[in-house]
C-alpha cells in the first residue's frame, strides 16, 4: 500500500503544551487505484510546516500551511500537494513532448480556496492570467461569485462577446480608433464592454468615436493606487488619477463627453497584489515589504473610498468597483466601497505566486518538457522550455522544475529556447523520452506559447482544449 504521513513539526517543537490530535483518512490516489492511508492533524497552525513522506516516490517535501484547516481538507490538501511524478507520467503517457496541462482537480481546490479568500466580493477574472476560452468558461461556471472578464485589449473583449462572453472591462486603455470601433458591434447588440481611462485625451478620443458611431460607450476610471511613502514610489506607473484633485479634473471633463457613460472605477493596488512578501531567503526584504505593504493598505483604502464619494457627488453611479488581484484578496475584500476583486493567476497558481505569506494555492497548470539527452551523469538535457516571464529580469521570471521533486536548472543555462538541462540526484529513473514537468512563472506565458491544453482529472486526460493561441488569437 502506498502511503503518506504527515506530521507537524513546528508546533510539537515550539509549543510545549500543543496536543497535536492525529486522525487518519482514507483518500484514493487515482494513478494507483488504490486506497492510501493518509494521516491529517487537526489545529494545525498557519505557522506550522508539515513534513510529507510519500512511499510513492521516496520523497519527502515540507509544505508550509496556507490556511487553518479541518483535518480531512488537511489531509485532502497535503495529498493535493503530492502530486507525483508517477502520477503524471502514467496520466501524460505516449503524448508528445512539449506540452501544457490544466489540473483540473487542483484548479477545483484552487476556485474553493479563491471563493473563500475573496469573502463577499464578487470575482472578475483576469484572462490575461488564463488565455484559455475553456478555462474561463469553466471556472465562471464555478459559483456565481464569479462574475464578468478583465480583458488585456478591446478587441479580445470584442471576440469573446461574439463567443458569448458578456461584461467585459478592458483594464488597459485603448486608443487606436480601429482597436475603440472593434467593440461597438458587441455594444449595440447590447453586451456591455467597459474601456478603460484616465487622461482627458482618453475621454475625448472615445466621446469622438461614440459620437461618430452613434453609441454610448460604458467606460472605467482608472484610479491610481500607488502608495507615494517618504522616499518609495511604492507600485507601478499606470494611472494619472492619484488623488481628489485628479479626480476631480477627470470628473469635469468627462461632463462634457455626452457619449460616455461612466459604469465602472477601477483601483489596482500591484504593490499588495503582485508583489510577493514571503520569498525564499529573503528574509529582511519579506519584513520590509509587508511594512510597507501595511501602510499602503491603510492609505489606499482611504483614497478609494474618497474617490469613489467624489464620483457619486458629480452623479454618476458606477455599477462597478474594481480592485486587486490574486496577491491582495485578504486587503481588497475589506474596502466596504469595492463591488468586486480581480482575480487571474490565483486559478493556475504560477510559480511567482507561492512567494506570498497568507495564501497558497496548487500548482494547477505546467507544462512537460522531454528528456533527450543525458550528457553527464545526473544532467538531463529537454528539448525546449524557455518560456519565461515578462516584467524585471530574475530568477524569480524563469519556469522552474516541478517534478520530480528535487530536479534543478543549470545556474549558468536555465530554461533555454531549444534546450534545458535539469540537474536531478533523486531516486526516480529518467531515461531518453521521459518527461520533466515545469511551472512557469506569471500565469499568461503558458498560453502564450503552447496552442492546446490537457485537461487532466482523477488520473486521465479528460479533454483537449485551445488557448487563444490555438484559435489564432494573441492580442498582445
Ligand atoms: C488591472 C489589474 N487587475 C488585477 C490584476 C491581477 O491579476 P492576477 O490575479 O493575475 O495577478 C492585474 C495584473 O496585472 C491587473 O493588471
Amino acid at each position: 500500500m502506498d502511503w503518506i504521513l504527515c506530521i507537524i513539526l513546528n508546533s510539537i517543537r515550539s509549543k510545549p503544551n500543543y496536543k497535536a490530535s492525529i486522525s487518519y483518512e482514507l483518500v484514493r490516489f487515482p494513478d494507483y487505484n488504490n486506497i492510501s492511508l493518509v494521516f491529517g492533524l487537526s489545529n494545525a497552525n498557519i505557522k506550522d510546516k508539515v513534513l510529507v513522506l510519500s512511499t510513492k516516490s521516496s520523497e519527502f517535501t515540507y509544505f508550509p500551511l496556507g490556511h487553518r484547516r479541518s483535518s480531512c481538507y488537511l489531509a485532502f490538501y497535503i495529498f493535493l500537494n503530492t502530486m507525483t511524478y508517477s502520477y503524471y507520467s502514467q496520466v501524460f503517457k505516449g503524448e508528445k513532448m512539449p506540452f501544457a496541462y490544466i489540473d483540473k482537480d487542483l484548479l477545483d481546490t484552487n476556485i474553493k480556496d479563491i471563493l473563500q479568500r475573496s469573502g463577499d466580493k464578487k470575482i472578475r477574472i483576469a484572462s490575461k492570467s488564463i488565455r484559455c476560452r475553456w478555462a474561463l468558461d469553466y471556472i465562471l461556471s464555478q459559483s456565481e461569485q464569479l462574475q464578468g472578464i478583465m480583458c488585456y485589449t478591446a478587441e479580445e473583449a470584442a471576440w469573446l462577446a461574439e463567443e458569448g462572453f458578456d461584461d467585459l472591462l478592458v483594464a488597459y486603455p485603448t486608443f487606436h480608433q480601429e482597436q475603440v470601433r472593434s467593440i461597438i458591434p458587441a455594444l449595440k447588440s447590447g453586451k456591455t464592454i467597459y474601456l478603460m481611462t484616465d487622461l482627458n485625451e482618453h475621454l475625448e478620443q472615445l466621446n469622438r468615436i461614440a459620437q461618430d458611431e452613434d453609441v454610448q460607450i460604458p467606460i472605467c476610471l482608472d484610479m491610481d493606487m500607488t502608495s507615494r511613502l517618504p522616499g518609495i514610489y511604492f507600485g507601478v506607473y499606470r494611472s494619472s488619477v492619484h488623488n481628489l484633485s485628479d479626480t476631480r479634473r477627470f470628473l469635469d471633463q468627462l461632463q462634457k463627453c455626452k457619449h460616455l457613460r461612466l459604469g465602472a472605477l477601477m483601483g489596482y493596488e500591484a504593490q499588495i497584489a503582485g508583489l510577493g512578501d514571503n520569498v525564499k531567503g529573503k528574509a529582511l526584504m519579506n519584513g520590509i515589504i509587508r511594512q510597507l505593504k501595511k501602510k499602503s493598505i491603510r492609505e489606499i483604502a482611504k483614497r478609494r473610498k474618497a474617490m469613489y464619494d467624489l464620483v457619486l457627488e458629480y452623479g454618476h453611479q458606477p455599477e462597478v468597483v474594481n480592485g486587486g488581484g490574486t496577491g491582495s484578496l485578504e486587503s481588497t475584500r475589506e474596502e466596504d466601497s469595492v463591488t468586486e476583486v480581480t482575480v487571474g493567476s490565483g486559478f493556475f497558481a504560477s510559480h511567482l505566486f507561492d512567494n506570498y505569506k497568507v495564501f497558497k494555492h496548487l500548482p494547477a497548470a505546467g507544462y512537460a518538457i522531454e528528456i533527450v539527452r543525458k550528457p553527464q551523469n545526473h544532467i538531463y538535457t529537454c528539448l525546449g522550455g524557455g518560456y519565461v516571464a515578462s516584467g524585471p529580469f530574475g530568477m524569480d521570471k524563469v519556469p522552474h522544475p516541478h517534478l520530480p521533486t528535487g530536479a534543478e536548472l543549470v545556474k549558468d543555462e536555465m530554461a533555454g529556447e531549444v534546450q534545458t538541462p535539469i540537474i536531478y540526484k533523486g531516486n526516480e529513473e529518467l531515461r531518453l523520452g521521459n518527461p520533466i514537468f515545469m511551472r512557469h512563472s506569471k500565469a499568461g506565458e503558458l498560453c502564450k506559447h503552447f496552442k492546446e491544453l490537457l485537461v487532466v482529472s482523477e488520473g486521465r486526460i479528460t479533454n483537449r482544449v485551445p488557448s487563444y493561441r490555438g484559435e489564432g488569437h494573441c492580442f498582445l
